[in-house]
């Protein structure tokens, strides 16, 4: 059959409530399972452990969430972080330049992490679209029986806004009008609600907080000016009525000590520093001045004032795996250096900041940096809240390595005799003391410099081979691993089972597409994909949500029609339609009247 021209696609092209919500209800009936998360991984309160924490102003179930990233920029993502006990959601950054290039692939996740990616790549109304999707989407889903089932009672959640990176952008007209979206989404929402399927009809009027985020976190990237910060911080508190966090970068420790841990102490010898990266951010002394200016600030206009550590590093990109001359460094070594940098600025900005056994601190600091099951307890008993992750969730299990780190942090509680977050964070606090350190961060900081502590996250300990078959990856069966579905942070590969009588024609019981529309080429299953390919290239790509497909030889423009799907490709449609019968997506033609 032939097929109709075919253009290369927009990078993402989100799905509509109506199909997302669709799909979590077959898929959790078919599969005990949304977006590909099984219950078993969802996060559940554990007797007698109280994870609840403060953030804002605010009661949030856990104190853990997904930082600013690829898990915080589609509405399934956040609904997949929720589902896994993530309670403070940092959204993904917006600016006013919304129609970025990012070079792709952008994420490298091999070992230590490395990423190209700027800010959002959706438009600015596409993401506010994704927020508003996003919060509708959780209210329905918690308040949806069969999921409450799965969750027990999780607490409260927020949506922390992440936004940059100089004053200009953000007093734009189109920033103002997002803001001011952000600040009332009732249109935006209520403009979702006619895409609530019927089954879960009765849940149309959930109540959906007017604001979707009373925060917002400041991302000092991408050459961000110091002396622009602090205007941004002023603009966004008084314009918006925001609490505002400014999140530092690891260049504030000075390039000298960044690199006696990066190198010296950990072994990343081949990740070159970019002294310019070191040269145009901020210093510590003017940091420091800026911590206490903004704190004094945001108190004379009753509003909150918080720092962030931190955001990546900015290396030379020498490792032959992503495009362009820079890279932004995450994951283990970051750790070491972000622990490092809270305790300095805990000592230099004494009884200053909101951390364990600080009950004056004023300042509250939350964190991004190496976040994972073997150190998340730890770091959640300093007192720094929200505790963010994003390298880890890019790691084989996905979204649902979350749900592993509260399980290890409810277990070491219980195991302490520590009912609630207060009392961790105050034995915390008690043994850094009987240790002779001034503070739990002091004592964490030391730590990670003795070689014991250091060990985990040395280049060593974190380089290990991925594992390698060396066959070639085919459109149909494959290893069978299931790894690119629960690496991907779009959720955007799906396995369907091959159905009965095609034994003949596929060897394997389950195959794997992509579903294209949600695919950004951010190369993140081609790493851990052990056969030979890009599981996003190669594998069938379905194309759902109508737009018009890339013509590559992988790609299949599938339709619904009277209760079943049809597929047209290049080759092999048959298979590809006998598939989609266990799509977990309900056929029946979508009604017209619904927003995108
Ligand atoms: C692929 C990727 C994309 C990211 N995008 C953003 C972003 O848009 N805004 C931001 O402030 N930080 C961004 N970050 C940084 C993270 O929010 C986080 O601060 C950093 O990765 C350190 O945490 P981690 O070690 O847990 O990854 C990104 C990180 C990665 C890996
Ligand atoms: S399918 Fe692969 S390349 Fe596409 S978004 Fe997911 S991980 Fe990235
Ligand atoms: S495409 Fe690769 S990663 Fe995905 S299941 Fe097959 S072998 Fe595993």
């Amino acid at each position: 059959m032939s097929r109709p021209p075919m253009r290369r696609p927009p990078a993402l092209t989100p799905w509509p409530l109506r199909d997302l919500l669709g799909r979590a209800v077959a898929e959790l009936d078919a599969r005990g399972a949304i977006f590909d998360l099984p219950v078993g991984k969802w996060h559940r309160p554990v007797d007698g452990v109280d994870l609840a924490d403060t953030v804002g102003g605010h009661a949030v179930g856990t104190p853990l969430g997904p930082a600013a990233g690829p898990h915080t920029q589609l509405a399934q993502n956040l609904v997949l972080s929720w589902l896994a006990g993530a309670r403070t959601l940092e959204l993904k950054t917006v600016q006013v330049l919304d129609e970025l290039e990012i070079p792709r692939p952008c994420i490298d996740m091999a070992a230590e992490g490395y990423n190209v990616e700027w800010s959002q790549e959706l438009r600015l109304d596409e993401s506010l679209r994704e927020y508003a999707k996003a919060a509708l989407m959780i209210a329905v889903l918690r308040a949806w029986e069969p999921v409450r089932a799965g969750t027990g009672e999780p607490g409260g959640h927020v949506f922390e806004l992440s936004c940059g990176y100089d004053l200009a952008g953000v007093r734009s007209a189109p920033m103002a009008a997002f803001l001011d979206s952000i600040g009332d989404a009732r249109a935006a929402v209520d403009a979702q609600r006619g895409g609530i399927p019927p089954a879960l009809a009765g849940l149309r009027d959930v109540e959906v907080p007017a604001r979707l985020c009373t925060g917002a976190t400041l991302s000092t990237f991408h050459g961000c000016p110091p002396d622009e910060i602090e205007a941004i911080v002023r603009h966004l508190m008084t314009r918006h009525g925001l609490d505002v966090t400014v999140k530092l970068n690891p260049t504030l420790l000075g390039r000298d000590a960044v690199a006696a841990i990066l190198h010296d102490r950990l072994g990343y010898h081949d990740t070159a520093l970019v002294p310019a990266a070191f040269a145009e951010d901020l210093a510590m002394d003017r940091a420091l001045e800026l911590v206490d200016g903004l704190a004094a600030f945001a108190r004379a206009q009753g509003r909150r004032f918080g720092v962030k550590l931190t955001n990546t590093l900015v290396v030379a990109n020498e490792r032959g795996r992503l495009p362009g001359a820079q890279a932004y460094l995450s994951g283990a070594p970051l750790h070491v250096l972000a622990a490092t940098l809270l305790a300095e600025l805990d000592a230099r900005l004494p009884g200053r900041l909101a951390l364990a056994g600080r009950p004056g601190g004023e300042v509250p600091v939350s964190f991004s940096a190496g976040v994972e099951r073997g150190n998340a307890a730890e770091v959640v008993a300093l007192g720094l809240s929200p505790v963010t992750v994003c390298s880890d969730l890019l790691k084989p299990g996905g979204y649902g390595r979350l749900s592993g780190m509260l399980r290890r942090l409810a277990d070491e509680m219980r195991a302490a005799g520590c009912a609630d977050l207060p009392a961790w964070r105050a034995r915390a606090d008690a043994a850094a003391q009987v240790a002779g350190h001034a503070s739990a961060a002091a004592a964490y900081a030391a730590h990670l410099s003795s070689p014991e502590g250091a060990a985990p996250y040395a280049a060593g300990a974190v380089r290990k081979p991925l594992k390698r078959t060396g066959r070639p990856l085919a459109l149909f069966d494959c290893t069978s691993c299931h790894l690119c579905v629960t690496v991907c942070p779009n959720d955007a590969m799906i396995r369907l089972a091959r159905p009965d009588g095609l034994e003949d024609r596929l060897t394997r019981r389950w195959q794997y597409l992509c579903l294209a529309d949600l695919c950004n080429d951010c190369g993140n299953c081609t790493t851990f994909c052990p056969d030979d390919g890009a599981p996003h290239r190669v594998k069938p790509r379905l194309h759902v949500a109508g737009r018009e497909a890339a013509a590559a030889d992988s790609d299949y423009r599938v339709a619904r029609a009277g209760g079943v799907w049809t597929a047209d490709g290049a080759r092999r449609n048959d298979l590809v339609a006998a598939l989609l019968r266990d799509l977990p997506l309900p056929a029946e033609d979508p009604e017209p009247e619904e927003a995108p």
